[in-house]
């Protein structure tokens, strides 16, 4: 389906056509939550989409992060989006991880919380490679709430993993 991120009623009425939310689902916001600058409107729609979830459900987000770290040079990060803002591309905005946390907007992040895509539960490889070698301009996370999990609260057994793509998914 194709809606607009900020028309909450639509994505969920849209993903409702083949998804049942009597059911746990994901709702993964991959690179998409940088693209609603306003932090108020940013967390209310992250609130809306939560509220329309089942208990059991996850929250997964990635987005583009302004810190410095031994992956990013944040101060290069701003500049690149001020650029793409003044050229006249989507707005975009970069959050710092803090930033990124709040719009979890009361969730229990799961381990080990906002970190760089790269650091996130990275799987063991049969290669000898590090995460220096796929550095990340996005930091994420996975939450889930007691509100919107059930009594049995969130699953750290459960990762809900980084990939592209993103929206409401259901197994
Ligand atoms: C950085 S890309 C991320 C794409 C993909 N989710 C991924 O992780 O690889 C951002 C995407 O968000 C979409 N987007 C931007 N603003 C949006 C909005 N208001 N509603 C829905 N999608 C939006 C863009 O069209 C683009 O496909």
């Amino acid at each position: 389906m194709q809606a607009d991120i900020r028309d909450t009623r639509a994505v969920l009425a849209g993903a409702a056509a083949t998804l049942d939310f009597d059911q746990p689902v994901a709702l993964m916001m991959l690179g998409v939550l940088n693209h609603i600058v306003d932090d108020h409107q940013a967390r209310q729609l992250v609130a809306d989409l939560l509220a329309g979830l089942a208990p059991g459900s996850y929250l997964v987000i990635s987005h583009t992060c302004d810190a410095t770290t031994d992956e990013l040079d944040g101060q290069a990060m701003r500049r690149a989006v001020q650029e793409v803002m003044d050229r006249g591309g989507t707005p975009i905005r970069a959050r710092s991880p803090e930033q990124i946390q709040e719009l979890f907007s009361g969730a229990d992040l799961l381990e080990p919380g906002v970190v760089s895509c790269s650091r996130w539960r990275p799987a063991p490889s049969p290669w000898p490679v590090s995460y220096r070698m796929y550095p990340s301009c996005q930091d994420g996370g996975a939450g889930s709430s007691r509100s919107w999990a059930g009594e049995s609260g969130p699953h750290p057994d459960q990762p809900a993993g980084f990939g592209t793509g993103g929206g409401l998914v259901q197994q």
